[in-house]
């Protein structure tokens, strides 16, 4: 028991500041996602109350890109949402966020709630290090206007004229429609 203690003091010690860096990070992302999910939010409700699904729909298009890119310049992060089946086939996966969306997904079919289901993580991209925020965006019964597997018909021509490769409908509600993906470039200096 006193051993045990004394070895998490030692590993503490060696590697309590990369800890503490690491939590640090954690909570601002968390934090940027809150404001960016808030905008969003905000934005979209503004469009359907204003326009309709159909006024909605144009809004978001030019909208969503814009609050991703005019937050990411802000914060200094790279700020976006991603899927496994994307809308916007700029938001298509890379292989780690293909993978931290299938462990949702499993994790979301075993009854987590998708609340818990965030990731953090620091890892070795092409470029150095990079810190990795991932969290989930579960499917809302709002959603399904434009996500869901009845979407109307005038609407679904409008998605596919704006998005010729649209993968995004289809969706029940509670399944994961996709997740928040942030990243931050860590210079490595001082490790
Ligand atoms: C009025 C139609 C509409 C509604 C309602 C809507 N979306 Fe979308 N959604 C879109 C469009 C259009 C895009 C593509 C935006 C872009 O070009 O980046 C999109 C993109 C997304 C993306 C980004 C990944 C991708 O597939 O390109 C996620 C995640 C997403 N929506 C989740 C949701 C969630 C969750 C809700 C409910 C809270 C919701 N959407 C409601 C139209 C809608």
């Amino acid at each position: 028991m006193i051993k045990g203690v004394v070895a998490g003091l030692g590993l503490f010690l060696l590697c309590g500041s990369a800890f503490a860096d690491e939590a640090a990070l954690k909570a601002q992302a968390a934090q940027l996602t809150g404001a960016y999910a808030k905008e969003l939010q905000a934005t979209m409700a503004g469009a359907l109350a204003k326009g309709g699904p159909l006024g909605a729909l144009d809004i978001c298009n030019k909208q969503a890109p814009k609050i991703a890119s005019d937050l990411s310049k802000s914060s200094g992060w790279s700020i976006g949402r991603t899927s496994l089946k994307p809308r916007n086939a700029a938001s298509t996966p890379d292989d780690y966020e293909r993978k931290v969306m299938e462990n949702f997904d499993a994790r979301l079919a075993r009854g987590e709630k998708p609340d818990t289901l965030v990731s953090a993580a620091v890892v070795e991209g092409k470029d150095g290090k990079l810190f990795r925020f991932m969290k989930a965006i579960p499917t809302g019964a709002i959603c399904l206007t434009c996500h869901g597997a009845n979407v109307a018909p005038e609407l679904k021509q409008k998605i596919s004229q704006l998005y010729p490769s649209d993968q995004a409908t289809g969706f029940k509600l509670g399944d994961l429609r996709g997740a928040f993906t942030l990243k931050k470039v860590l210079d490595g200096a001082g490790d």
